[in-house]
């Protein structure tokens, strides 16, 4: 768990983590992220797209499900990353329908969901879970399992 007091320190712990990431071998990498509105989940992914080279906008995907963004060759050994944002979903069936196992089978994808809990049969039983709290303005506390 951890805590962050400014927006600086907690694109920081973004940042800290990508350049955690490796690739897996057999399949995408998810990284879930779960909390409230407004808890900073968008925040954290622009901060993870940045670390990874991405120089475009990242900007919620709200209404378009999910929004793929190339990265540079040379670095995370990624080659994209896809930002999906299952908060208008009601149920998996929009995903599904959106050939997301095309995504997931593939390791050359990082995946991160906001709201994963909404697309939750969809995701693989092992994948990074972030879940992020407002506590105040400022503060944020961020627990990963
Ligand atoms: N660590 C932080 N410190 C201060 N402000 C933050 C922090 N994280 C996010 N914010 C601000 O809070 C607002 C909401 O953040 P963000 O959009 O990242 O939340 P979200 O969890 O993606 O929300 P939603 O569920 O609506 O998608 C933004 O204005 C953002 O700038
Ligand atoms: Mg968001």
């Amino acid at each position: 768990m951890k805590s962050t007091h400014n927006l600086a320190e907690f694109q920081q712990v973004g940042r800290d983590f990508a350049l955690g990431l490796t690739p897996l071998l057999d399949r995408a990498t998810v990284v879930g992220l779960y909390g409230d509105l407004g808890a900073g989940k968008t925040t954290f992914v622009q901060a993870v797209a940045k670390a990874l080279g991405v120089s475009e906008t990242v900007n919620s995907p709200t209404f378009l499900i999910f929004k793929r963004y190339q990265l540079p060759v040379t670095g995370s050994g990624y080659s994209s990353l896809v930002h999906i944002d299952a908060y208008r979903l009601k149920n998996s069936d929009e995903l599904r329908r959106l050939r997301f196992s095309e995504l997931l089978a593939d390791p050359a994808n990082l995946i991160l969901v906001e709201w994963a809990d909404r697309v939750a049969d969809l995701l693989p039983k092992h994948h990074h879970q972030l879940h992020f709290e407002f506590v105040d303005d400022t503060t944020r506390r961020i627990s990963f399992s």
